[in-house]
């Protein structure tokens, strides 16, 4: 059972202007349960705006979302954030992290939406996340006193301390330099696999995209599969380093 199923998919805004922007054309994408999927291409090809679509937090103006074979389309506003909730975590770029917050009530931020189980031990299930990143030692630290990389981490934690089925992240590398980068795509690699998280990454970096079982490209919001060819200078790259 595939998880994830867009059928010719497209996302259109109209601007201020009554124009129309076509920002994602017919995009037809199947990700099975625990697959890891990467997705490159330029700057304003159409990245995040996909990643939104597939994480329930904006919706398809053409095609076919199925989420679990079942369709999104005419679901109530209530109801898609609830799936979302219970299906989804993100990682951004950017972090986002409550500043003047431990790393703790951070990672335990999602939990107040969750079972009554989820939200009392919600310190407990922060703690012990923020370990299995590595951060056991950090607990009580604010995230402005922290690294990008443990910043990172610590997002990642937040992203996952719910248990998601599936993990989209945007750019998870890209305030990062490439060893700490590295060093994130491990962790995350190593928690999706221990649950069986279904992984979708977004990125500029054709070595992160190299860790993906399958890779796209989108340009100019059309979605192809990306040849391996491409990623040759990527790896070469990465083992001379
Ligand atoms: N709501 C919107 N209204 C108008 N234009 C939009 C809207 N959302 C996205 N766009 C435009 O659609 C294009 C694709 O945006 P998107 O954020 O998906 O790109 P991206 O591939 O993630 O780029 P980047 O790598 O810079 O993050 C951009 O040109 C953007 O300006
Ligand atoms: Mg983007």
């Amino acid at each position: 059972m595939s998880v994830i199923s867009l059928d010719g998919v497209g996302r259109d805004v109209v601007l201020p202007d009554g124009g129309v922007l076509r920002i994602l054309t017919g995009v037809d994408l199947v990700v099975e349960a625990g697959e890891h999927i990467a997705v490159v291409g330029r700057s304003g090809s159409g990245k995040s705006t996909l990643l939104n679509l597939v994480g329930l937090l904006d919706r398809p103006t053409a095609g076919e979302y199925l989420l679990d074979d079942r369709p999104t389309t005419g679901m109530s506003g209530r109801r898609t954030a609830k799936l979302r909730g219970a299906t989804f975590g993100f990682v951004f770029q950017q972090f986002n992290l409550l500043p003047g917050r431990s790393a703790t009530d951070n990672v335990a931020s999602p939990l107040f939406y969750g079972s009554s189980r989820e939200f009392l031990g919600r310190r407990r299930i922060a703690r012990a996340m923020l370990t299995r990143v590595g951060l056991g030692e950090r607990l009580d630290t604010m995230p402005e006193k922290l690294s990008g990389g443990e910043q990172q981490r610590v997002a990642l934690a937040r992203s996952l301390v719910r248990r998601p089925r599936v993990l989209l992240a945007d750019e998870p590398t890209g305030a990062l330099d490439v060893d700490t980068g590295s060093a994130v795509m491990d962790v995350l690699e190593e928690l999706v696999r221990e649950e069986g998280t279904t992984l979708i990454t977004i990125t500029h970096d054709l070595a992160v995209a190299a860790r993906a079982d399958r890779r796209f490209r989108l340009d100019h919001g059309v979605l192809s599969p990306l040849a391996d060819a491409a990623l040759q200078g990527a790896t070469a790259d990465r083992s001379a380093s």
